[in-house]
């Protein structure tokens, strides 16, 4: 009766939660992905990189040889990929997910992409009846696994609610934007304000050194102090271990504040302090730290005050 049952229960959840596809294998795809899989969700996943999707092939996932045959197989297709590039080069070509996606599909994008590409690419995949849900993610690799991700959602108000159930199993605070761009926009300026933290803290940091702080005791200050927040406390490990192995890599915040300054010149929307972070990010990687952590913006600041040697 019990085997019976839970037969009966796995044939139910089984036409209830129908597969699902996943783009993108990456530092936050592959926690993310894997937590539909635990959720009990059959995933059709792509990389770029095969040999990526061994663990998840493991855990029972399908491989799908191109983007465009993963689409052709389901109906919600997520993506995380590294930058507007990635992005294209996975939706667009004839092996991308237009040539498969079946009409009423919804691609979910939650990378960090610029909003010219996303409204571009939702215009195509609108003329083909599929919808873009613009869904970026705010947290770190460690937030992903947690499934406590922030999420910023703008597109259709029907494929929102068709992926709700999804997002929340990979995010905690899930915020629905608009019918545009909104949720790119809202990414962006999220990046704007942890690159400046990031560089206040690295500047204070050295302050403090310089004047026979420790680090472990300004860090403990700083988390209980009126700015503290989730982004001093779980970058304080790696501040004070000095590991800078990268959660979010330099390239990557470069990245994201190149988008910024660029929409922030078609907006004619002054952002001096983004413009000087972005610097500091140059400074960062001229110096070998292009694949670090961004917070190794900390070993720049000590470097310009001679605190290295
Ligand atoms: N890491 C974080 O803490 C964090 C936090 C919030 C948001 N984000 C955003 O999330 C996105 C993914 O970040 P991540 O840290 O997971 O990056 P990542 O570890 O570098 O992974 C990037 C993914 O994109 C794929 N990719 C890159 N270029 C491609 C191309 N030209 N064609 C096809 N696939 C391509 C990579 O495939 P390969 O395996 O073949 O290289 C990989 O699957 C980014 O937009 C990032 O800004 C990251």
């Amino acid at each position: 009766m019990k085997l019976l049952g839970s037969l009966f229960c796995r044939e139910v959840r089984e036409v209830s939660k129908s597969r699902i596809g996943w783009i993108g294998i990456g530092n936050m795809g592959r926690p993310m992905s894997k937590r539909l899989i635990d959720a009990d969700y059959a995933l059709v996943v792509y990389n770029r990189t095969r040999e990526r999707t061994a663990e998840l092939a493991n855990l029972g996932a399908r491989v799908a040889s191109t983007p465009k045959e993963l689409a052709q197989e389901v109906e919600i297709i997520f993506t995380m990929v590294a930058d507007s590039a990635a992005l294209e080069t996975v939706t667009l070509p004839p092996s991308g997910v237009l040539a498969g996606a079946k009409p009423g599909s919804v691609i979910v994008d939650m990378s960090t992409i610029s909003p010219d590409t996303s409204i571009q690419l939702a215009k195509a995949a609108e003329e083909i009846n599929v919808s873009l849900l613009r869904a970026p993610v705010s947290g770190s690799t460690a937030m992903a696994e947690a499934g406590t991700l922030g999420i910023m959602v703008s597109g259709s108000q029907d494929s929102y609610e068709r992926a709700l159930p999804l997002l929340q199993v990979l995010g905690k605070k899930i915020f629905y934007l608009g019918l545009g761009e909104e949720a790119r926009y809202m990414k962006l300026a999220v990046n704007m304000i942890i690159g400046a933290t990031c560089q206040g803290m690295a500047e204070a940091l050295v302050f403090g050194k310089r004047a026979g702080l420790a680090a472990d005791k300004m860090l403990e200050v700083i988390n209980n102090s009126a700015i503290a927040s989730p982004f001093t406390n779980y970058k304080t490990k790696m501040l004070v271990t000095r590991d800078f192995t990268p959660a979010f890599t330099v390239r990557m915040m470069e990245k994201d504040l190149d988008l910024a300054l660029s929409q922030a010149t078609q907006l004619h929307v002054p952002v001096p302090l983004t413009a000087y972070v972005r610097q500091m990010l140059t400074a960062a990687k001229a110096t070998g730290k292009g694949n670090l952590d961004f917070c190794s913006l900390c070993l720049l600041a000590e470097e310009l005050a001679g605190l290295d040697k």
